[in-house]
């Protein structure tokens, strides 16, 4: 075995398939708002993470550090699976009338017109934007329990937390990356304010569609309890407004939101080996 075949990411790729045949149609808190909420950010992950990682493959030519190389290489397996599991759900939940699929493919022609028009570093700084927004609500998921706890679907549990451990895992690799290459805060604080400004009009815009098509548009109580879940006091959006600001600070590194004892704990408690 060679030294470079010798050295380890730090991080492992997991191979994982689950079965999503039993999920309630109200997996969260049996509440539609909140559910259809998770699932419309369910939708955007498979094109998104695509997007993560032809942005990592476009650039990692350029990196010589094989330990670097390891590290990208197990980030790019790690959103394969994410994908791929992500994928199945949002086919599940369209079939039975939860229509993502359209979601999934509006975000698909967007991010491939962002592959068209930006460069090599403007993608790989839109991606450092969305992985610490990714890494963020990962921490936030593993944090709060009275959160995680309401997923009333131990499969769409596993698949949640299984995700927000490795987004956490995984959270400086194209950070790393970028500043290894590029270093350009501008590129990356204007990235930031794109990313997020679209990606709030997505979210927003696919929680009406879902709520709509599901009957639930006039579901008052559903969205009260919802908009105060996420964004009232000690919300679940409300509580990442300064970790997600953070990243505007010049000096900033993924690493400064210390999350290694809750991967630990969410480890465990998922019997991951690694
Ligand atoms: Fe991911
Ligand atoms: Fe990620």
């Amino acid at each position: 075995m060679t030294a470079q075949a010798r050295i380890k990411a730090s991080f492992p790729v997991r191979r994982m398939d689950f079965g999503f045949t039993d999920v309630p149609r109200y997996w969260f808190a049996n509440d539609p708002f909140l559910t259809h909420f998770l699932s419309s950010l369910s939708s955007l992950f498979p094109e998104g993470e695509f997007f993560f990682v032809t942005s990592m493959r476009n650039v990692r030519e350029l990196i010589e550090d094989p330990v670097m190389q390891k590290e990208i290489s197990a980030f790019i397996g790690q959103e394969a699976m994410h994908s791929k599991e992500h994928k199945a759900f949002n086919d599940y939940a369209t079939e039975h009338g939860i229509d993502v699929d359209f979601f999934h493919r509006r975000v698909g022609k967007l991010l491939k017109f962002g592959h068209k028009i930006l460069s090599h570093k403007q993608q790989l700084a839109v991606t450092c934007a969305l992985e610490h927004f990714t890494a963020t609500i990962a921490a936030q998921l593993m944090k709060r329990e009275d959160w995680n706890g309401q997923m009333n679907d131990p499969v769409m549990r596993k698949m949640w937390l299984w995700h927000a451990v490795e987004e956490s895992e995984h959270k400086s690799v194209c950070y790393d990356t970028y500043q290894k290459l590029y270093k350009d805060y501008p590129t990356r604080a204007i990235a930031m304010v794109i990313a997020w400004s679209i990606l709030a009009v997505v979210l927003a815009d696919q929680q009406v569609r879902l709520m709509a098509k599901d009957g639930q548009l006039f579901n008052g109580k559903s969205w009260a309890k919802g908009m105060w879940s996420l964004f009232g006091y000690k919300g679940f959006i409300s509580e990442l407004a300064l970790p997600l600001l953070d990243y505007f600070r010049p000096g900033f590194h993924p690493e400064d939101h210390y999350s290694d004892d809750l991967e630990q704990k969410y480890k465990a408690l998922l019997k991951f080996e690694g």
